[in-house]
């Protein structure tokens, strides 16, 4: 690899599985003499991790792209496309963004130091060659790289040497479901879990390096069935692994995202209930709570069976709050259908959600579905339905004024002198403090609820011990 070589800028689209792949992008390119820097401009690479969930995410690509293209005529750059559009386009990148120069998958990101070496060594050949049409050159210039291999990424993945309060770590990958609107089975593949022992070992290391908090990630995370430590016939599921990740010193909190309602094993329910660092939070995709529009999502449950789900969760764990997704619009839904969906959200009364109108994209079923929803009904519907839901989550923050909630404090806040951190159940805590307590956890009087946010006093005790 070029001595020069040293700034590596990678921008991160989407879900936390992509947050995890970029701090491994890094961690990867650590021992070839490279830093992380937080602008394009410093860059002597430039990743973008995209996301193709929806469109709006890959349009912000190709407008992203348009924008480093001229520091290319500034200096020696590398420009790289990783994640699920550059799984689902591949080569339809290079056509249309001629300037990139590698692009790869998901699933062979383990290899990124030999493909940026491959790639100094043809620019090289390139400058030595006279004779090559446009086609060759842009043959030699570009590397497409969106194999599914058959060997895992993860055994080639290093352990990050980063320090992190709040650590994401990717137990299973891939989703097996096949929703109508959803591009992951496509982008991802097929699920995979990793053995109990290889994430066991990873999550001891972070705690190692002063993580706190473990979020266990997968596409559809609580179908989790991983090799058995004990047994390498045998396999545990999610609730079997959190019960194991319970016991490793250090590891204070526990979460896991994102869930599927189907995936539900007995041990989970048991872990919500027995394993104290499991927090009383949950993000629990619904989608719809039509039972029309669920079937033709090919969600493979009702409305009813997701509401039994939540409610034998709050027998196992009665303080627990929830998540969820909602997609409005999705091909066919009628007036009732977007009702039906109101009603489940006031059923389950929500903590926080996240929602999206229906997104059409390319090779999933319902994108070729008919009746196709008008934009200007699904903005409306959308709009009902936040408001609906934000109205709901300042009533679940309002419940906490005058409380003390534990806090994990990750972050200086907005305004000097303010930290921020995560309660229990996902709610951001701003106070007044000493930066010296970022990492910690500490007790949060709550004195004032938004919508988004609390803001609190942290309590006298803590004050006294500082
Ligand atoms: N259109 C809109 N939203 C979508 N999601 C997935 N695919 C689409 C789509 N085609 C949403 C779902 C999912 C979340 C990650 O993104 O709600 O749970
Ligand atoms: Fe997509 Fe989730 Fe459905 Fe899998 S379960 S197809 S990731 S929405």
């Amino acid at each position: 690899m070029k001595e020069n070589l040293k700034k590596v800028h990678v921008k991160t689209y989407g879900c936390q599985m992509n947050v995890y792949d970029s701090e491994k992008m890094v961690d990867l390119l650590k021992p070839h003499g490279f830093e992380s820097v937080d602008t394009p401009n410093e860059a002597d690479v430039v990743i973008f991790n995209t996301c193709h969930i929806r469109e709006k995410a890959e349009q912000k690509l190709y407008s992203d792209l348009g924008r480093v293209r001229p520091l290319k005529q500034e200096k020696d750059l590398l420009i790289g496309v990783a994640g699920c559009v550059a799984q689902a386009e591949g080569d339809e990148i290079i056509r249309q963004a001629p300037y990139v120069d590698m692009v790869f998958g998901p699933q062979t990101y383990h290899r990124l130091p030999e493909l940026i070496t491959k790639l100094y060594r043809q620019k090289e050949e390139l400058k030595e060659s006279t004779n090559l049409n446009k086609s060759q050159k842009r043959k030699l210039r570009s590397v497409v790289d969106t194999d599914f291999p058959v060997e895992s990424k993860f055994d080639l993945l290093p352990q990050t040497q980063e320090s992190r309060t709040s650590a994401f770590l990717s137990i299973q990958e891939g989703c097996d479901n096949f929703c109508t609107f959803c591009v992951v089975p496509y982008t991802r593949g097929s699920e995979y879990s990793r053995p109990v022992t290889e994430i066991v070992k990873e999550a001891k290391h972070l705690a190692e390096m002063g993580a706190k908090e473990i979020t266990l990630l997968g596409q559809n995370v609580n179908a989790y069935h991983g090799e058995s430590p004990t047994e390498p016939s045998k396999e545990w599921n999610l609730g079997q692994l959190i019960f194991e990740v319970g016991k490793i010193n250090g590891i204070e909190r526990i979460r896991y995202t994102t869930s599927h309602p189907l995936d539900m094993p007995t041990e989970l329910y048991e872990a919500h209930r027995d394993v104290p660092a499991l927090m009383p939070f949950l993000h629990l995709p619904v989608q719809s709570g039509s039972n029309s529009i669920l079937k033709m999502m090919n969600r493979q449950h009702t409305a009813k069976d997701y509401l039994e789900v939540i409610e034998k969760l709050r027998k196992y764990r009665p303080d627990i709050a929830f998540s969820s997704d909602f997609i409005v619009g999705f091909p066919g839904e009628s007036d009732q259908d977007h009702q039906d969906t109101l009603s489940l959200i006031k059923a389950v009364e929500y903590s926080q959600a996240y929602s999206f109108k229906y997104s059409q994209r390319p090779g999933t079923p319902a994108a070729i579905m008919e009746q196709q929803i008008p934009e200007e009904i699904k903005v409306v519907r959308l709009a009902e339905l936040q408001a609906l839901i934000s109205e709901q989550q300042l009533k679940f923050n309002q419940t906490f004024k005058d409380k003390t909630l534990k806090v994990l404090v990750d972050k200086t806040g907005k305004k000097d002198g303010q930290l921020s951190g995560r309660s229990e159940y996902m709610q951001s805590v701003y106070f007044d403090g000493p930066e010296e307590i970022q990492g910690t956890m500490c007790d949060i009087k709550i004195e004032h609820t938004f919508t988004n946010s609390l803001k609190g006093l942290i309590s006298q005790t803590q004050q006294t011990i500082l």
